[in-house]
């Protein structure tokens, strides 16, 4: 048996959604597949270097063993978790392993996402649970704390160049510094906030609509409110020019800020972005968000 789950970039509205404003987040076309094999309830993870069993104290072991359970108990099954998605860049690849290996052992539905939901809590703390919902719907969505995850009509997938700024990403840290900007100048942020909320309608309806030269203005727009609360830094901000220099109709962080990824909406220049972060030295790949789960 076999099973996909894929990984997840948020378009737009990071920071804001953490103060209850909508995230637009869609599922990439790379991911993690999950293949079983009869066997004992071992769990390898190859470009970790890792194995684990459900009774082991390690933390792969525990979020295994809270699908495991979930599923029912004892395994005799062996699983083998393949990434096509670099890991620890906030592109949700733990997500996408908890669901894939939820997935294979049987589960869908609502118990599928509480499995995945127990195994992310053990891989982040509290996870905000964008990340497992959209590997297990796929497409696109609008993403509050309150109400999840609402999925999002879309006229095609959008293609995207998804970038690595070399320098880890911060979301700890950044999302502290925005809360402290949110108490030292409470209007002034609000402000900020409901702006980026505006966007992300906007950039809902474009997405609707296929229209890319408003998501990515929106998207370049979205990225100057993020750097004036502080999740960016020089690489994200000379990346995203660069790109924009290439071709590219929109460029922004994705996810915590501080480092990690770059997404750029470059469509039919995706290789000349790439290739200009490729001489700057930033490993890019392309890769298509919100096609079908
Ligand atoms: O860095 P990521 O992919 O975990 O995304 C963090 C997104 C924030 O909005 C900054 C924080 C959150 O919990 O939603």
């Amino acid at each position: 048996m076999r099973a996909f789950a894929p990984g997840k970039v948020i378009l737009l509205g990071e920071h804001a959604v953490v103060y209850g404003h909508p995230a637009l987040a869609g599922a990439l076309s790379c991911g993690v597949t999950v293949e079983s094999e009869p066997g004992r309830g071992v769990l390898r993870v190859p470009s970790w270097g890792v194995e684990a069993r459900a009774s082991d104290p390690s933390a792969l072991g525990r979020a295994y063993a809270a699908i495991v359970e979930a599923a029912g108990g004892a395994l005799d099954v062996d699983l083998t978790a393949r990434f096509d998605l670099p890991s620890g860049a906030g592109l949700g690849s733990s997500a996408a392993l908890s669901v894939a290996i939820a997935r294979v052992l049987g589960l869908d539905g609502k118990r599928l996402l509480d499995a995945a939901m127990a195994a992310e809590n053990v891989f982040h703390g509290r996870a905000s649970g964008i990340d497992h919902a959209v590997s297990a719907h796929g497409g696109f969505g609008l993403f509050t704390r309150a109400d999840g995850l609402k999925p999002l009509r879309a006229a095609q997938p959008v293609p995207l160049v998804v970038g690595n700024s070399g320098r880890a990403r911060d979301t700890q840290g950044r999302v502290a510094r925005v809360a402290e900007l949110a108490a030292q100048s409470p209007s002034e942020t609000r402000a900020r906030f409901d702006a980026i909320a505006r966007l992300v309608e906007r950039a809902a309806q474009a997405i609707a609509e296929a229209r890319f030269g408003d998501l990515g203005a929106a998207m370049d727009e979205n990225q100057r409110h993020l750097a004036a609360l502080e999740v960016s830094c020089d690489e994200i901000e000379a990346m995203c020019s660069s790109a924009r220099d290439a071709g590219a109709v929109g460029a922004k962080l994705t996810g915590g800020g501080g480092g990690g990824c770059v997404i750029a909406l470059a469509p039919g220049r995706e290789e000349a972005v790439r290739a200009a972060w490729t001489r700057a030295g930033w490993h890019s790949f392309v890769t298509t968000v919100g096609g079908a789960p």
